[in-house]
């Protein structure tokens, strides 16, 4: 495996889907606290920073069992490091070297730009810059303006680049890591979806032997990817539990039912809709909403869990982005929003807990689902927060709401997948705003409620932008909402993006 020690870059994430995409198994961990180097590590990767070298709590990592023991690829800040301190000299740029670069490796011969053009596109984000390399590194590649762009130690396998091979618009970038990762380093690319699906039914079946298993499924990839692996391992000693908060989209809860039922997976499917809306009841705070909704959640799926006999075991389909510590640059981050997830489920349950994705970025879930006959259609589906519609319908949550917000719904989605945009947008849905307004139908005056559609690009929700959707679209969208929806006399277009707003309005 690779290792890839954070720096708290915002690229982070991407070195590892970059790697894993050619089927390298890779981790990614703080700079200043990693695991052991032994032999299944075969290579180091030090990534970009947001710190500078020279500031006084600029981020240094304990190398000593790394640097000159396997390979190491130090990018951006990651490469200024190694040179700064082995005595090179890094400045602060005359320019700011940011964005599109030419890159010069016509005259190297250096293993790292095997295959690559000998004029070709990199991509620079630093304000620093090395000047001056010190005797025992070489340079192998230069842009126009930044002579030592990047470097290797003449007797070691130690590089530095000072650009980033990760983003798209390096454009020979992934060639790039991969002579690093398969030629230098020497990676097996063995990391499939098939060796994982089987490693990890092999693993399960050696934990879990013959324990029983309780699962939250949530109609989503993640918890169906999770269910569908644990099935194959321990078969019917796993139970799953699909909660109806009543804050699903129109008809979810009985279609995702179904559809769990040809993938033959035990489900207990509980319509908890009335204590959810219940407790609703006057409550408009967006915080208590969540509150509300995560706990309703928790006391429900509890409840049922504990009819079960003899259940030892919480699965669940966590995935790699929540398990990485990364490194955060401005402390620990203010709560936005309370995100409602199972986090509370197995302190209150005196559970094990087992999470065979544990290791995966969304895409790799994909894949596994893929290979496990999961259907595109299911595995396509846009996100869709643990709360539900309860974020989505601002003010008080009463059921005519959520049946307006669901009729809607039903309609902007539907429209989306007859238009063949669903599968382009990463995640599409309606709010339903406490505002009402004067409209006219026939020679009625209306006073009637605004719905907005939203709909936004994004790799991992941590920004996104709105998504230009066609305006004869949106006029038949808003059409068909007005005409058919009882209740809603004005349609709007979010067009906002994160940051600074968020994607869901609560
Ligand atoms: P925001 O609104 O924070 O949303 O920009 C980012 C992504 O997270 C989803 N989301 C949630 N997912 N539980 C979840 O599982 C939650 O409480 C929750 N709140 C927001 C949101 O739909 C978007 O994809």
């Amino acid at each position: 495996k690779i290792l890839i020690l954070d720096f708290g870059s915002q690229y982070t994430q991407l070195i590892g889907r970059r790697i894993r995409e050619m089927n390298v198994y890779c981790e990614i961990h703080p700079y200043n606290h990693f695991p052991a180097i032994d032999q299944t590590v075969k290579g180091v990767i030090l990534s970009g920073s947001p710190y500078s070298v020279h500031q006084p709590d600029a981020l240094i990592p304990d190398l000593e069992k790394i640097e000159g023991h396997v390979p190491v690829l130090g990018i951006c800040y990651g490469a200024q490091y190694l040179c700064y301190s082995q005595k090179g000299k890094v400045e602060a740029s005359e320019t700011r070297e940011y964005g599109r670069a030419m890159l010069n490796v016509g005259f190297s011969q250096s293993p790292l730009f095997e295959g690559i053009s000998e004029r070709t596109q990199v991509w620079m984000s630093h304000g620093d810059t090395i000047t001056l390399l010190p005797d025992h590194f070489e340079c192998i590649a230069s842009t126009d303006t930044v002579k030592n762009a990047a470097f290797k130690i003449k007797n070691e396998p130690t590089y530095g680049i000072q650009f980033h091979p990760e983003v798209y618009h390096t454009t020979e970038g992934s060639q790039l890591l991969k002579n690093f990762v398969v030629n230098i380093c020497q990676c097996q690319q063995n990391w499939t979806p098939e060796s994982f699906i089987t490693t990890t039914i092999n693993e399960l079946k050696a934990k879990l032997g013959n324990d029983k298993v309780v699962l939250g499924l949530s109609g989503g990839v993640d918890s169906t990817v999770a269910g569908v692996l644990m099935h194959h391992a321990i078969g019917s000693n796993l139970t799953c539990i699909f909660v109806n908060n009543g804050l699903l989209r129109k008809n979810e809860f009985e279609n995702v039912l179904e559809q769990y039922k040809h993938m033959q997976l035990n489900v207990i499917g509980v319509d908890a809709s009335d204590r959810f809306l219940n407790d609703l009841k006057g409550i408009s705070d967006p915080e208590k909403k969540r509150k509300i909704i995560g706990r309703d959640f928790i006391e429900v799926f509890n409840a049922e869990a504990k009819k079960l006999t003899d259940v030892q075991w919480l699965g669940q389909g966590t995935i790699y982005p929540d398990v990485i510590e990364s490194v955060s640059v401005n402390g620990p981050s203010a709560t936005i929003k309370s995100h409602h997830n199972v986090g509370g489920l197995p302190k209150e349950m005196h559970l094990k807990v087992v999470e065979p994705l544990r290791l995966l970025f969304k895409d790799e879930v994909r894949r596994v689902g893929s290979a496990l006959g999961i259907s595109q259609k299911l595995l396509g589906r846009h996100p869709f927060p643990g709360p539900g519609l309860g974020v989505r319908i601002l003010g008080e949550v009463t059921s005519e709401r959520v049946r307006i917000l669901q009729d809607a719904d039903a309609i902007f989605i539907d429209s989306l997948i007859e238009s063949g945009l669903y599968d382009s947008i990463w995640q599409a849905g309606t709010i339903l705003l406490p505002v009402k307004s004067v409209g006219v139908m026939g020679d009625e005056r209306t006073y009637e409620n605004t719905v907005a559609l939203r709909a936004v690009h994004s790799t991992d929700g941590m920004t996104a932008d709105w998504v230009h959707l066609p305006y004869d679209f949106l006029a038949k969208v808003s059409n068909d909402i007005i005409n058919k929806v009882r209740g809603v006399n004005r349609v709007v277009y979010d067009i906002s993006s994160k940051p600074p707003a968020t994607i869901e309005w609560e």
